[in-house]
């Protein structure tokens, strides 16, 4: 079975080609990308009008190069699957809209994923797959989860966070210090140069005792630093106040993940999400995993951000288990806000 995917519920277009072949881990045949954040940097952070506009112009394109790359025709597809939720509704919209008029034209059933379910499952595709049961670490820009997973579709939160995402917390941090947007990656490639121990910043819900984050008070405490530095800011200092907010992100995120783990009984972490791409954070989850004889998985680099193979993947995986029924009445909607525990 051969499962097209299609993202598009925030900045990058994505689409791909999976292939499902019996029970085992269904295989990446192609995919293509195209990121917007060129387009959004002019303005500091995605504008949702011109984000959906955008999937429009890229989607059929990107389609077109996944199936030629793959040698697969359009009659070969089986299922047409699409990012339902969450994500900017215009956006959604798009890939939903352009993903059912296909799969009407075709004849071929849908399936509409949850967006967090594509991230949580990414890892399948890596060279070390994870095994279920395991704990998740879903960290996006949107969403800091921890959750228990069981199987595909059965999904257990166990914290979260109250206020800001962890992905939030490097673009808001990295902003105010004048790195541009999506501001993880600069934050993260300026860090490698600074002192961890720098600055003293908080590591907000550390010692709650749940599994809870909040981040946005870790925001308001770097905004406080960035103000105190003297003028003209120094480069080595920009550096030690990356250095050291990445490290009270990855701090609080490492103790949490592993809390998780020991309260679960489990031996197995997957780390999900654009947040799963930064290498402090894995190089710190490594140690804190060997430590405590815990197996760790992570998705490819190229697959931490989103893209369309974790969309035909997590829609693959659905359909291997009987978890979701495909349909073919092509009357779609789209979920803005949806809860992955709920998908
Ligand atoms: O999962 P994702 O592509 O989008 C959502 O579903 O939200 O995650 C994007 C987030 C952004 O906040 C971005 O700054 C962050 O992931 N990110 C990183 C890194 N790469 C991406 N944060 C820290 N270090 C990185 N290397
Ligand atoms: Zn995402």
């Amino acid at each position: 079975m051969n499962v097209l995917g299609i993202e598009s519920s925030c900045d990058e277009t994505g689409v791909a080609l999976v292939q499902v072949t019996g029970g085992a881990v269904p295989r990446l045949r192609a995919q293509a990308l195209h990121s917007q954040i060129d387009m959004h940097q002019a303005y500091g952070g995605v504008v949702p009008e011109l984000a959906s506009r955008d999937h429009i112009r890229r989607v059929l394109p990107l389609t077109r190069e996944v199936l030629a790359q793959a040698g697969c025709t359009l009659d070969e597809i089986d299922l047409v699957a699409f990012t339902r939720g969450p994500g900017l509704a215009g956006a959604l919209l798009v890939g939903a809209g352009v993903a059912c008029a296909l799969a009407a034209a075709l004849g071929k059933p849908t399936l509409g994923v949850h967006h967090l379910e594509g991230h949580l499952l990414s890892p399948f595709l890596s060279a070390d797959p994870p095994e279920f049961p395991f704990v998740a670490l879903l960290v996006s820009g949107g969403h800091t989860q921890l959750m228990r997973v069981d199987d595909v579709g059965r999904y257990e939160l166990l914290g979260e966070t109250i206020d800001d995402a962890a992905g939030e917390a490097f673009d808001k941090s990295a902003k105010l210090m004048g790195l541009g947007y999506p501001g993880g990656p600069a934050l993260a490639r300026l860090a490698e140069q600074g002192r961890a121990d720098a600055f003293a910043l908080p590591r907000p819900l550390l010692h709650t005792g749940n599994l809870d984050f909040s981040f946005a008070g870790l925001k308001t405490a770097v905004m406080t630093q960035f103000k105190r530095l003297p003028e003209p800011v120094q480069p080595a200092q920009l550096a030690d106040l990356a250095a050291s907010t990445q490290a009270a992100i990855v701090e609080v995120l490492v103790r949490k993940a592993m809390a998780a783990v020991r309260a679960s009984g489990l031996k197995r972490l997957v780390i999900a999400g654009g947040v799963g791409a930064n290498a402090e954070l894995r190089r710190q989850l490594n140690r804190a995993c060997e430590k405590a004889g815990v197996r760790v998985h992570y998705p490819e680099l190229s697959l931490c951000t989103d893209n369309g193979a974790m969309i035909a993947l997590a829609a693959a995986m659905r359909v291997q288990r009987g978890r979701a029924t495909p349909t073919q009445d092509y009357a779609f909607d789209v979920r803005p806000r949806w809860d992955l525990a709920a998908a």
